[in-house]
């Protein structure tokens, strides 16, 4: 075992020969550590136990299912194509292995290693937490600290800025697999116009590829693709194609010759390209792993940023795998087999099995190979990898295709460090109330594991969404970064106006909702980013009391504001609980009110017409008139809400919102700093932001006296 030490205190031990997984940025120092957490070398594996008291919670795993307490369940880091996100699931797309314990102390722990990993979290025993490492090359990252919030910063320090999109990234995407060509998508956005709902961009699935193969466009469904793209975006709409994992077989396909020539397919044992099936049938996959490769790939998108592309979604890159060949062939057999045989409950199941369960096996993932520098590692040993190099590919074409200007980048699976290279979705949820409520746990978990960009497909992607579901999904998800709806193909249409006036009227009040939060937004994103803190935090991060650690339906953004959305069907508000005294806003027609609650438990009358939230004591939030797109969006007027008791502060960032020069510092402050004097507020601004002309501010004290100023700068 080798020790290092690392900013901040950290402790490093790198146990056995560990592979180099881009997941660390920071530098670590040699150095003696004494063990902090023993683990056991066993033949195959390698185990961790921690132990976990009574109050202890856990948090982190990023986008894996299961509460904001991760206690009582079982969590597998294996990027899984997994379409039923139900309880009893373990993996999902990501693979994060970030978490901290905290109670009297607290204690955040990464695990580096880029194949399956198991956590029992208090499952098997309720006072501990069992880590079983798939292997023995590992390295273990001990972050301690006393408060939860300086842990994850200083791991998201020593991963890496995260990834910025443009400011249109904040808008509001309409998707669906299955427009089936332009005559639709342009419905669908002709639809949006003709409503007045605001609209950032529609989201290309497979749909507009010739036979599911990358880098195409079909001439019959998508014909003069450029003009399009480039007439849309003139209008205010961008569109986000997708690009999938695995490349088709096909002769004469350029992407597919050019994979062979150039020797890009990862390889099976014989040393030829492995074929596996996914959309299109057969495909072969880029070994991403290889630097060539991941250029090779990343200047293909260029066929997509020739056309006026500035945003593309990666898939099926854990990577799915729907069946090989082999393993397609056996289970013919069984079923030629059984034709005509009287099959008993175990014949039969042993049948529906070997079909059922053709996806994504693991002797699949064991039985092809990438080159990881010298070394030739089969998928399942660097299998966490393969997305995020994917995605890396992709990041790198994209940035160098588009100059200096910034792109909508999100990808399915991930590992940890993903997030320097684009955001990620989190996969094929379903139109279930319980994945709403998933949604927002999510959003934490993810955020600690440095995932900014991210969102949940709103209003489900599989079964059948309805209205008041989406709504109640918007009047949560307007609050995340990245806000699509999103559904497959055979569900019902869930755009805003699929269900009636009355629904989508209520939707567009929600989207519009959005574009005027929109500058506060990007303003957290961006503080959470270059400050290295979480955007969406739990109360107990804040607050110590037991209702506190149990709400799992509640989320501060940032400092100022606390979501508590309706996540059941048939309700017409829910209990709320406040830790400490706050205003609850709510937005009407022309105006917001603010009503002064006291701490405790109280029943919030949120009916499906409104949209709500609570501000904070000493907070300010900052709000502008909804718009059509971001392009349109103005700050001249900020309006300004305010809960007052002693003096609150905000500073409002901005920048161009185009480009990277936020790298170099360069960015707009506008920083309001109110102060209770006697019975008045006094406000000082100071801005460096051209854009904004005028404050009109809304301050409420805790006895709901509301006092109204208006600023010219
Ligand atoms: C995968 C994606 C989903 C997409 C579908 C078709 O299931 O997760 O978002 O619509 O593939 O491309």
């Amino acid at each position: 075992m080798k020790t290092f030490i690392m900013d901040n205190g950290i402790k490093v031990f790198q146990y056995g020969n560990p592979v180099e997984t881009d997941a660390v940025k920071g530098k670590k120092i040699r150095k003696d550590v004494a063990e902090v957490v023993k683990p056991f070398f066993n033949e195959e594996n390698c185990t961790i136990d921690l132990n976990l008291k009574k109050e202890d919670v856990v948090y982190g795993f990023g986008g894996n299912l299961g509460g904001i307490n991760k206690r009582g369940r079982i969590y597998e880091s294996y990027c899984t194509d997994e379409p039923s996100h139900t309880e009893e699931k373990k993996a999902l797309y990501g693979a994060h292995n970030f978490f901290i314990i905290s109670g009297e102390t607290n204690c955040g722990y990464f695990i580096d290693y880029p194949s399956r990993i198991t956590y029992d979290v208090g499952f098997s025993n309720l006072d501990s937490l069992n880590i079983s490492i798939s292997g023995h090359d590992f390295t273990l990252y001990i972050i301690e600290g006393e408060k939860i919030e300086t842990i994850i910063s200083n791991f998201l320090k020593i991963i890496g800025k995260a990834y910025v999109p443009p400011k249109w990234g904040f808008g509001y995407f309409q998707s669906r697999w299955g427009y089936k060509n332009k005559k639709e998508v342009l419905e669908v956005r002709n639809t949006f116009v003709e409503n007045k709902i605001p609209l950032e961009g529609i989201y290309l699935d497979l749909d507009y590829m010739e036979d599911f193969k990358d880098f195409s466009i079909s001439n019959e469904r998508f014909d003069c693709f450029k003009e399009f793209v480039n007439q849309l975006k003139k209008e205010g709409t961008y569109l986000i194609p997708i690009i999938d994992a695995g490349v088709k077989v096909e002769k004469g396909y350029d992407v597919y010759e050019e994979g062979i020539s150039g020797d890009h397919f990862c390889k099976n044992k014989e040393g030829n390209p492995y074929t596996a099936a996914v959309w299109p049938g057969q495909v072969h996959f880029p070994d991403f792993f290889k630097e060539d490769t991941q250029k090779w790939f990343g200047e293909k998108y260029k066929l997509l940023t020739d056309s006026g592309i500035e945003g593309v979604w990666n898939d099926m890159n854990e990577p799915a795998i729907f069946y090989d060949e082999q393993s397609l062939d056996e289970a013919i057999d069984l079923a030629t087999e059984s034709k005509g045989k009287n099959l008993n409950v175990f014949s039969f199941f042993d049948l529906k099995d070997k079909f059922c369960n053709l996806a994504n096996r693991e002797e699949y993932y064991r039985s092809f190979y990438h080159q990881v520098g010298d070394e030739l590692k089969s998928n399942h040993e660097v299998h966490n990898l393969y997305g995020h190099y994917m995605t890396k590919s992709a990041s790198l074409g994209l940035s160098s295709l588009l100059n200096d200007k910034r792109f909508v980048l999100i990808s399915r699976a991930s590992s940890i460090g993903t997030h320097r290279y684009g955001g990620i979705w989190t996969g094929d949820n379903c139109s279930f109330w319980s994945h709403l409520e998933q949604n927002i746990k999510n959003m934490p978990s993810l955020n600690m594991c440095g995932f900014f960009y991210t969102g949940a497909d709103t209003g489900g992607f599989g079964n059948d969404c309805y209205g008041e579901m989406l709504v109640r999904w918007m009047q949560f998800s307007v609050f995340t970064p990245l806000l699509r709806n999103h559904s497959a193909i055979g569900c019902v249409n869930q755009e805003p106006y699929a269900f009636g006036d009355k629904i989508m009227e209520t939707s567009k009040k929600l989207i519009e909702a959005r574009y005027s939060l929109l500058p506060f937004i990007y303003s957290e994103y961006m503080k959470s980013v270059n400050q290295y803190k979480v955007m969406f935090k739990p109360l107990s991060f804040e607050f110590s009391d037991q209702l506190s650690k149990q709400a799992e339906d509640q989320l501060f953004l940032g400092n100022e504001i606390m979501i508590a959305p309706v996540c059941k069907a048939n309700h017409e508000g829910r209990f709320v609980y406040l830790p400490e005294k706050m205003a609850e806003v709510s937005f009407g027609k022309d105006c917001e009110s603010l009503q002064i609650k006291n701490s405790g438990i109280h029943y919030l009358d949120y009916g499906l017409e409104d949209f709500k939230f609570f501000l904070r004591k000493n907070s300010i939030v900052p709000l502008v008139t909804p718009s059509m797109n971001v392009k349109q969006l103005s700050q001249e007027k900020l309006k300004v809400l305010a809960y007052v008791e002693s003096k609150a502060e905000y500073n409002l960032y901005d920048d161009d919102g185009v480009s990277y020069q936020y790298l170099q510092g360069k960015s707009f402050s506008t920083n309001i700093k109110i102060t209770r004097n006697k019975g008045d507020f006094k406000v000082e601004v100071s801005n460096t932001n051209p854009s904004i002309k005028e404050i009109d501010l809304t301050i409420i004290d805790e006895s709901n006296n509301v006092k109204l100023k208006k600023i010219k700068l």
